[in-house]
């Protein structure tokens, strides 16, 4: 049994005639931090998008939490995605007039799941993330700031999976330490497992493993 949060075999995955994965084999253990790195276009956010269930459409078996999500009905599916795994996107998607409360408050509203403690966790994860939890629409915040906010709401519900696509990308090397030093002792604290698509050096220093997207296949990539 190796009980693996996320368990990809051959996942094959087409855009019309472009291949972008082509019999990827991927696995994360508990607490495991794994970034993915590769050149631009080749796939790396197709990928993250398929292992964090937002995209159904590939070939191949997968299994989130031991389930074959290619078997699974939707509400299932958003069951998964809404309380195993958080998702940071590249681009935030935060609502620019809302202040960082409502942005980390906003899927539990959409999901009904919006309780007291929802709601005591967001302002906990807010501080915890060095935020403040004012009436400041989050267009007024700082990239890092926004940064932040999109990850008060991939963690606020407590996931046992962190997929971020690039997370860091655009913030100084500041930001981007000051990004990893919170999630380091978040992760401490509550043990998730992380996959990131990176790319700066100081950052890939810090993963457990370091795989390589490249003509459709993951590589590990050795130190
Ligand atoms: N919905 C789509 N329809 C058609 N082609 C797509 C679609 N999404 C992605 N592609 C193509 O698939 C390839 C991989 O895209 P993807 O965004 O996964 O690359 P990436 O490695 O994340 O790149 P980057 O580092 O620039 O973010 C690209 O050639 C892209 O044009
Ligand atoms: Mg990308």
């Amino acid at each position: 049994m190796n009980n693996y949060l996320i368990h990809a075999q051959s996942i094959c995955k087409s855009f019309q005639q472009l291949k972008v994965l082509d019999n990827a084999d991927f696995t994360l253990s508990k607490g495991e931090f794994v970034a993915i790195t590769g050149k631009s276009g080749v796939g790396k956010s197709t990928l993250l998008g398929i292992l964090g269930g937002l995209d159904p459409e590939f070939q191949g078996k997968l299994l989130v939490n031991e389930i074959d999500i290619t078997r699974t009905s939707s509400a299932e599916l958003s069951k998964i995605r809404r309380e195993f795994l958080g998702f940071i996107f590249q681009d935030f998607h935060l609502l620019p007039n809302l202040n960082a409360f409502d942005n980390v408050l906003l899927p539990a509203i959409f999901s009904g799941t919006d309780t007291q403690k929802v709601r005591d966790e967001a302002s906990v994860i807010l501080s915890k993330l060095n935020l403040r939890n004012d009436n400041t629409a989050t267009k007024l915040l700082s990239r890092g700031e926004r940064q932040r906010v999109a990850t008060a709401r991939a963690l606020v519900n407590n996931p046992r999976v962190l997929l971020a696509d690039e997370p860091t990308a655009s913030l100084d090397e500041d930001s981007e330490e000051n990004l990893f030093d919170l999630l380091d002792s978040l992760r401490e604290e509550r043990g998730f497992a992380i996959i990131a698509v990176l790319h700066s050096k100081n950052i890939l220093s810090r993963a457990d493993r370091v795989i390589e997207l490249k003509r459709g296949v993951l590589n590990e990539k050795h130190s």
